[in-house]
């Protein structure tokens, strides 16, 4: 056999690398190829976007986003010091599905590093706590981005929201994280992508927060079945501060959390205190027996600085022209105690159940009925076929379509119309017809709506300038509703107007997938970091996206 030495080499290097472990869920654990349990030690991986600070965004949410994955420098820049912390999974929280990703996801691969992504955008690309829904738009942001993760060996969950219930009030949001989790495994399934689909809690008082891991995890057909669960549970938690202890942190929480059926983690730690160093003395309560049965490990908040009221989270900062990093002693710290932390292998294995789901009660308002999947033919069909359609005049429009469904749905009820049928309501389970179209077609609909009430007056279609009369339309909005959509629940499939370079194939181990252009994906910030560890401790008050903050009459 004839080898040339530069193929030779080639061989050796390649095998120098080894092939990144695959890891896999049975019940609430974690294994990988060896069948030895797998703990994620982690860092959430982004640097923060732009805060606009407002009225409605109490928060502080921002509402811009720098995409970690896509400057394979800065990811070549960063290895190096996550290998030397120690971790083995970043978390990211938002991604630009135009953009290419091959280095830096080769570049984790080859370190060993997993990523959690998850797939919502700031503003209009995430489920709006105040007026959630699950919609067609969305679907097909969190599909385009899986499509685009597709060929990487590294992803071992997407997120399909982060701390999108807050309080008992905002329960009726679950229903529609619990669909997105549904319709988001059923796509990976049905491209026979082997990654978890999980959910970051915000925590939170027991009474709302333990109920909402379960209806996560539940099947409310009492079959078992897993289909409407997810795999990953994610609790943001900020309980040890200081020097804690187990009894004091912990202990509470991790009774609440015995009988979940699936992996759980904390998708983020590490309280700050104002002026002080963190030591992570929680890191090895984090890994030791009394809290391994429950969780598979954590992610340590944040790699980048990350400001708050109460004091820095970060553990690196990065030089101006971002060619290299220095490390905080909270870095050092955390450093040391992940080296420590050697939690157990056991058990060995697991297995799954699922629950049946609770009904509600006072402080667990979330029906069991789902939204069903949004479907883009048919929210398409409707579209066409509106006697007045929503035409921005910028491209930048996802702050106006609030306005003008506030406007238009309060303008209507003064009418004695109503907005019912672009109405999602998870308490009652209770869906119209157009509430799984994007939320530019709920405005084509309801400025439909007003502009046949008012007979067909094309001053009626104007909304300033945002509406046209659509001569094509040749029946009333609710008939075109009645017949464009029908309800159910289906395995989805990629958007028609996906970037094609960028994906689409569900095979290949190679990292191949190449950044494309023309992308619609611009969505603005999102729900980015931890708003309650961004907006102090104990401030979590109610939070709008501020976008499509808009309210039915
Ligand atoms: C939930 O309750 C909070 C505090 O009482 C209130 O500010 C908020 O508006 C309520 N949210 C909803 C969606 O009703
Ligand atoms: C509602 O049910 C959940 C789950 O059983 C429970 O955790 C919660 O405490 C209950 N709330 C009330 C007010 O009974
Ligand atoms: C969000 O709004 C922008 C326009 O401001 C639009 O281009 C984008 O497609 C929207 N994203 C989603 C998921 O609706
Ligand atoms: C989009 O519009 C919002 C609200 O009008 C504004 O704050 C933001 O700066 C605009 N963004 C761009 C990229 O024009
Ligand atoms: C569209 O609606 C927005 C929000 O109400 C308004 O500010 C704007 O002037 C309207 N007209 C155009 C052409 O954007
Ligand atoms: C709606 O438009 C489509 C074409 O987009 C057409 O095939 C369909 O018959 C129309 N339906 C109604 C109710 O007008
Ligand atoms: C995503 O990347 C494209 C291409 O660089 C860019 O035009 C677009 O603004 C980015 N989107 C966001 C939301 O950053």
């Amino acid at each position: 056999m004839r080898v040339t030495s530069a193929a030779a080499a080639l061989a050796l290097g390649a095998a120098s690398v080894q092939a990144i472990s695959k890891i896999t869920r049975q019940g609430r654990y974690l294994f990988d190829e060896s069948g030895s349990r797998f703990f994620i030690k982690g860092v959430a991986y982004q640097e923060q976007g732009t805060v606009v600070q407002s009225a409605d965004n109490s928060f502080g949410e921002p509402s811009t986003f720098i995409d970690p994955l896509s400057s394979g420098s800065a990811c070549k820049r960063d290895v190096s010091y996550l290998q030397d912390l120690g971790v083995n999974t970043i978390r990211v929280y938002s991604v630009n599905s135009s953009v290419n990703h091959d280095d830096c996801m080769k570049t984790f691969s080859d370190a060993g590093i997993y990523t959690i992504i998850d797939l919502s955008l700031p503003l209009n690309g995430s489920i709006d706590r105040t007026s959630p829904s699950w919609s067609s738009n969305l679907l097909d942001q969190y599909i385009t981005t899986i499509d685009v993760f597709a060929s990487y060996d590294n992803v071992l969950a997407y997120n399909v929201g982060n701390e999108v219930v807050i309080a008992v009030n905002s329960t009726v949001a679950a229903p529609f994280i619990k669909a997105a989790a549904r319709d988001t495994k059923a796509y990976l399934n049905s491209k026979d992508l082997d990654v978890m689909v999980g959910y970051a809690a915000i925590d939170g008082t027991p009474n709302w927060r333990d109920p909402l891991a379960n209806y996560l995890t539940c099947d409310p057909n009492g079959e078992g079945s897993g289909d409407l669960s997810i795999d990953l549970y994610g609790l943001n938690n900020y309980e040890w501060c200081g020097d804690s202890t187990y009894e004091e942190a912990y202990a509470g929480t991790n009774a609440d959390y015995a009988g979940l059926s699936v992996a759980a983690y904390f998708s983020e730690f590490g309280c700050v205190q104002s002026g002080q160093t963190r030591t992570w003395s929680e890191v090895a309560a984090l890994y030791s027996d009394d809290m391994t049965a429950v969780w598979s490990g954590g992610l340590a908040f944040s790699y980048f600085p990350a400001e708050s009221a109460d004091g820095q989270f970060g553990m690196v900062t990065v030089s101006d022209d971002g060619s290299s990093v220095s490390t905080s002693d909270d870095f050092d710290n955390l450093k040391e105690q992940y080296g420590n932390a050697s939690p157990s292998n056991s058990p060995s294995s697991g297995s799954d159940s699922y629950m049946n789901c609770f009904s509600t009660n006072d402080t667990w308002l979330a029906s069991n009925t789902l939204p069903p999947t949004p479907n883009d033919e048919q929210c398409e069909c409707l579209e066409s076929n509106l006697s007045c359609q929503f035409t921005p005049a910028t491209a930048n429009y996802s702050t106006i379509v609030g306005e003008l469904l506030n406007y238009a749905c309060a303008t209507l009820g003064e009418q004695g119309a109503s907005c019912d049928a672009i109405a999602a309501d998870g308490g009652s389970g209770t869906y119209g017809l157009v509430s799984g179209c994007d939320a530019t077609i709920k405005l084509s609909y309801v400025m439909s709506l007003f502009y046949e009430a008012n007979d067909n007056n094309a001053q009626a279609c104007s909304f300033n300038g945002n509406g046209t009369v659509n001569s094509q339309a040749s029946s009333a909005a609710s008939a075109a509703a009645s017949s464009c959509v029908s309800p159910s629940t289906f395995t989805p499939t990629a958007p028609a107007n996906e970037p094609t370079s960028s994906g689409g194939s569900s095979s290949g181990g190679g990292g191949s997938s190449s950044g494309s252009s023309g992308s619609d994906e611009n969505g603005a910030a999102n729900i980015w970091a931890d708003n309650r560890a961004l907006a102090g401790m104990g401030a979590a008050f109610v939070v709008s996206v501020f976008s499509a903050v808009w309210t039915l009459v």
